[in-house]
């Protein structure tokens, strides 16, 4: 997790040459004040699904549905965080984390989506920030990471526009409640993902397969619901908290790092952002993206535009691979995307390319396109093929090989329900065996922990 003076390896002040025999080789210091943090999301760690009041969200009642979760998997109990939080922040602060991304169940607090507020929903978050802060963890709260609540989908969900008055009432209430001792609320996790993949493609909760024209309405529903949610959290926040949003950039890469293939990357950027990070921090849809939709377009007002654009105090970005390889065309204006090459080296998931240059372009595009001046890797990290060996230690050197190049707030600390994989695939530092909820630091853990207590990459 970085702010713009700092941002990830772009901050990096140069590698220095270690001199004691026990100490690393190279190590490549972060500026003072560099922020490091590891993200969880409530869904994907809580359980206690029917707990204390909470109502079903959409991915309940997706995960029943046959087929749609490796191995019929659901989040029922999850990581059991909701009873075993206490242990999940002792293992932050062994790693010697500072800071602690994780997201608010919107159904254990309006079990109804809205109306009246569930008091044992909030009392459960407040249990939670009295152990980070006791410990010296700043915690860093997402109000929406997918999890909507099953009463407002079955009135229509994100196709509705009214779902994000509901999102504004509901972030607003978390404000007044928490916002004495929360300083960053983020609003929406990845828009990108839970509309074009929940509405457009199906294959995530709440499963629709929407025409473009009903997609693209559902996009401009989340970043409207981005921008009164922002409103909502000034309004009721006590004042200085600061708010914006948590969004998978999807970054074009310069194929080869030529000045003219670096601006054309740069350009694919805004163009390939424009339903999401372009609209939020300019203000208007661009004229490629409304002539690209053409009668399929979202319908919107000037209003809604300004309600969107509502000045935020960061922008939090998810970084995990490449979105395009690009470069400049020869003779005319614009860009070409490159194929990805057969041979891309991927991680655990087949769709994790592995291009750290993209956590060093995201930042750089993000400041030079809209003059971002704090941004936060809100999300990076990888899937590996995690195996306990016979003495029960986890020795992700893949992990490890994929850390060593970054610095963010590490996704995950936990090994988690990973959505539609179920828990076949692994994210964690910390390797969790779900039949016991045994939660073991990875090799992972320890190099971060290394990382963290030197303020230095290694
Ligand atoms: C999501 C996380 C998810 C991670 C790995 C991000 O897109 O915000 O919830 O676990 O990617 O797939």
């Amino acid at each position: 997790m970085v702010s713009a003076a700092a941002v990830g390896v772009v901050g990096l002040t140069g590698f220095r040459l270690l001199r004691g025999s026990d100490e690393p080789y190279l190590q490549s210091p972060f500026p003072p004040g560099f922020r490091w943090g590891t993200a969880t999301s409530a869904f994907q760690i809580e359980g206690a699904t029917r707990e204390d009041g909470r109502g079903p969200s959409i991915w309940d009642t997706f995960a029943r549905l046959p087929g749609k979760i490796r191995d019929g998997a659901n989040a029922d109990v999850a990581d059991d965080h909701y009873h075993l939080y206490k242990e999940d922040v002792a293992l932050m602060k062994a790693m010697g984390v500072q800071t602690y991304r994780f997201s608010i169940a919107w159904p254990r607090l309006f079990p109804e989506g809205r109306g009246m507020p569930n008091p044992k929903g909030i009392a459960f978050y407040q249990r939670l920030l009295d152990v980070l802060l006791a410990n010296d963890i700043k915690p860093y709260v997402t109000l929406y990471h997918w999890d909507l609540p099953q009463a407002l989908q079955d009135r229509g969900g994100w196709e509705q526009r009214d779902t994000a008055q509901a999102f504004a009432d509901y972030a607003g209430y978390v404000a007044r409640e928490v916002g004495d001792r929360v300083g960053h609320f983020f609003t929406l996790n990845e828009m990108r993902s839970f509309i074009d993949s929940g509405y457009g493609t199906g294959v995530f909760a709440p499963g629709l397969t929407l025409s473009k024209a009903a997609r693209n309405q559902a996009r401009h529903h989340a970043v409207l619901a981005h921008g009164l949610g922002v409103q909502a959290v000034r309004a009721c926040a006590r004042t200085g908290v600061r708010v914006g949003p948590a969004e998978n950039i999807k970054i074009a890469l310069p194929d080869i790092e030529t000045r003219k293939n670096v601006r054309a990357a740069e350009e694919a950027t805004r163009d390939m952002n424009a339903p999401f990070l372009t609209v939020i921090l300019e203000g208007h849809y661009t004229d490629g993206y409304l002539k690209a939709t053409g009668a399929d377009a979202p319908r919107f007002t000037g209003a809604d535009l300004k309600t969107i654009s509502t000045p935020v105090d960061f922008v939090g970005i998810n970084v995990y691979g490449p979105g395009a390889y690009v470069r400049a065309r020869t003779r005319e204006a614009g860009y070409a995307e490159m194929p990805l090459p057969a041979s891309y080296p991927h991680m655990k998931s087949p769709w994790l390319g592995f291009a750290p240059e993209a956590l060093y372009w995201a930042p750089r595009f993000l400041q030079k396109l809209w003059d971002v001046k704090e941004i936060y890797i809100t999300e990076n990290g990888t899937s590996a093929t995690d195996k306990p060996a016979k003495d029960g230690r986890v020795d992700d050197l893949d992990r490890v090989l994929f850390l060593r190049v970054r610095g963010y707030f590490a996704w995950s600390l936990l090994d988690n329900f990973e959505w539609t994989d179920g828990y076949g695939t692994r994210f964690g530092l910390h390797y969790v065996d779900f039949q016991t909820l045994k939660r073991t630091p990875k090799l992972s853990a320890l190099f971060y922990k290394d990382v963290i207590a030197r303020n230095a990459l290694v």
